[in-house]
């Protein structure tokens, strides 16, 4: 490290500071293995520090001090639908910064019959040295092989993935049956790394596609008809099924509907997986049956919770800003050009989100328990591959810069999250499950500093012609939010400047993410006190691709 970083420091003073769930459970770091990762980190957290001299001083008076989000799930540079996305490593991280998200994690998505190792190497190529953040990697499994699971052992073993996406979806080019889905579930769990499912049924949509193709159905609107709720659902059930019958946990990215989450929850509430008599005695029947144990109202409500009770293994929700921030509707808009902009998959409920409870609400109760972005953008030029068969517009929406503020103007400001939870859902959960944590998702001493000053009465308008994304839309056009970042510090460098944005492209780093989570596989985090308000970071200067980033 010696001369990569010339210290300088930054401090942070008074303010509210908003915290993570705080655990100091040192085995935790070390058994993450994360120490050689280690960048700058946060020196000092609490009142009346010493501050050394040149010590650069921003007051965050009145305003909330958090940890950088983490984004889970990106596709940043990536060829799908023949098409590419609009934003690069660069861009797309360059945009998360502006947003208050410091760290991504993207997916390498191997074509069919290629090596996960070669995919792989090939994401890295691509986004080493133009991220301005920190990022890791999940691996799709997109074929199945022995060769794959060889590829998905090296992976984890030795290249720092501890997650694998499937798709039960997309049937012309990387759904897995329901046999190699079993398969890669088990390969996960031999090496402790959490599978991901991409939950749709592909055969439904592919046929009901034809179908609707038949009907003269050309319109972007045949992509929500092809793939009403219960597909989605039907296959949150099914993977909860499967990972049951393996026995491991499972996360299952953007849930969309009300019909998934409901599967999901019906999942984590479900029976044994054998049957349970219940017995009782003879004397509180009134007859002679030879029974024994089971006397009272409350062990037979045990019994009746037992044989409630969910999956064996966690199943972990995740939901996008776009559910947050938009609805389905869009994608009926006469405007080609605006429908197609709002094609993803699952699409979003088709009507505005209700006054019952909807997805915000699933992120503040813990029903579901991150929000990222699955920022897959696509210009016009690109949509317009599907002007005459919906079926070929690139699936796709952003958000990598807009899902904090979304999410607050929508949650927060309205009564349904407080801001601990926000924090929760947007940079610490993530960070836990995927084995970041703590480097990842807090403020504290030895944590990375990836810090947000965050203003909760900074007002903005949504827009294309002002967000940082590459891309020409914006699902979230025209709307007013109510609190932004500040200031976004990364790796110790002030990136978002009072509003002024100045990244270093190539300054992030690839962080490797063990296996066997300790939040995912059950390890111990005993609690620890809450650090105060007041910290200092340490600075670099120069970044392992050669640049200098621009003077504060
Ligand atoms: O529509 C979507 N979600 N595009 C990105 C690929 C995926 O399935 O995550
Ligand atoms: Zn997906
Ligand atoms: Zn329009
Ligand atoms: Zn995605």
């Amino acid at each position: 490290m010696g001369d990569r970083y010339r210290h300088k420091l930054v401090h942070i003073t008074p303010g509210p500071v908003v915290l993570p769930a705080i655990r100091s459970d040192k085995t935790f770091g070390r058994n993450a293995g994360l120490g050689k990762n280690a960048g700058p980190g946060i020196m000092q957290v609490g009142r009346n520090l010493i501050i050394p001299g040149g010590t650069r001083v921003i007051d965050a008076t009145g305003k909330l001090v958090m940890p950088g989000g983490v984004d889970p799930h990106t596709h940043l540079e990536l060829e799908m639908m023949g098409a590419k996305t609009a934003d690069d490593f660069y861009k797309g991280t360059r945009a998360a910064v502006a947003g208050g998200t410091t760290t991504v994690i993207d997916f390498v998505l191997p074509n069919k019959g290629q090596s996960l190792i070669e995919a792989y190497n090939n994401w890295r190529e691509k986004a080493d040295s133009k991220v301005c953040c920190d990022y890791a990697l999940h691996v799709g499994v997109t074929w199945w092989s022995n060769s794959v699971k060889k590829d998905m052992e090296q992976l984890a073993a030795d290249m720092g993935v501890n997650s694998f996406k499937m798709f039960m979806a997309y049937r012309d080019s990387w759904m897995l049956d329901d046999y190699e889905l079993m398969c890669a579930m088990e390969a996960c769990k031999e090496i402790q790394a959490l599978p991901q499912v991409h939950a749709e049924n592909g055969h439904i949509i592919a046929r009901n596609t034809q179908r609707l193709l038949a009907r003269g159905v050309t319109a972007p609107e045949g992509h929500l008809l092809s793939r009403d709720e219960e597909v989605e659902a039907e296959a949150v059930n099914r993977a909860c099924v499967i990972a049951n019958q393996v026995n491991t946990p499972l996360y299952i990215v953007h849930m969309m509907s009300k019909s998934a989450v409901r599967a999901l929850q019906e999942a984590r509430r479900r029976g044994q997986k054998n049957p349970v008599f219940g017995e009782t005695l003879a004397a509180t029947v009134g007859t002679d049956v030879s029974v024994s144990i089971m006397m009272s109202k409350s062990a037979v409500r045990a019994l009746q919770e037992a044989r409630r009770r969910g999956q064996r293994n966690p199943v972990f929700g995740e939901t996008l800003a776009a559910t947050v921030g938009t609805d389905g509707s869009h994608c009926r808009n006469a405007c080609f050009r605006h429908a197609a902009a709002h094609v993803l998959s699952p699409p979003c409920a088709p009507t505005p989100p209700p006054r019952r409870p909807s997805s915000r609400h699933w992120l503040s109760t813990d029903v579901l328990q991150v929000i990222g972005s699955d920022n897959c953008t696509f210009h016009e030029k690109d949509k317009e591959l599907g002007k005459d068969d919906f079926s070929k517009i690139p699936n796709g929406v952003n958000g990598v810069e807009d899902r904090l503020a979304v999410l607050w103007q929508k949650a927060v400001n309205t009564g349904v999250m407080d801001p601990c939870r926000f924090v929760a859902v947007t940079s610490s959960t993530a960070a836990k499950i995927f084995n970041m944590w703590p480097q990842k998702g807090r403020v504290a001493v030895n944590s990375d500093a990836d810090v947000v000053v965050w203003d909760p009465r900074l007002e903005r308008t949504i827009s294309a012609a002002t967000h940082k994304q590459a891309v020409d839309f914006n699902i979230f056009e025209g709307q007013k939010v109510v609190g932004s970042p500040q200031y976004v510090i990364v790796n110790g460098r002030v990136c978002l400047d009072d509003g002024v944005l100045r990244v270093a492209e190539g300054s992030g780093r690839f962080i490797k993410t063990p296996a066997n989570s300790p939040y995912v596989f059950g390890g111990q985090l005993p609690g620890a006190a809450a650090p105060e308000a007041h910290l200092t970071i340490e600075t670099p200067t120069k970044y392992t691709n050669g640049n200098t980033p621009s003077p504060d």
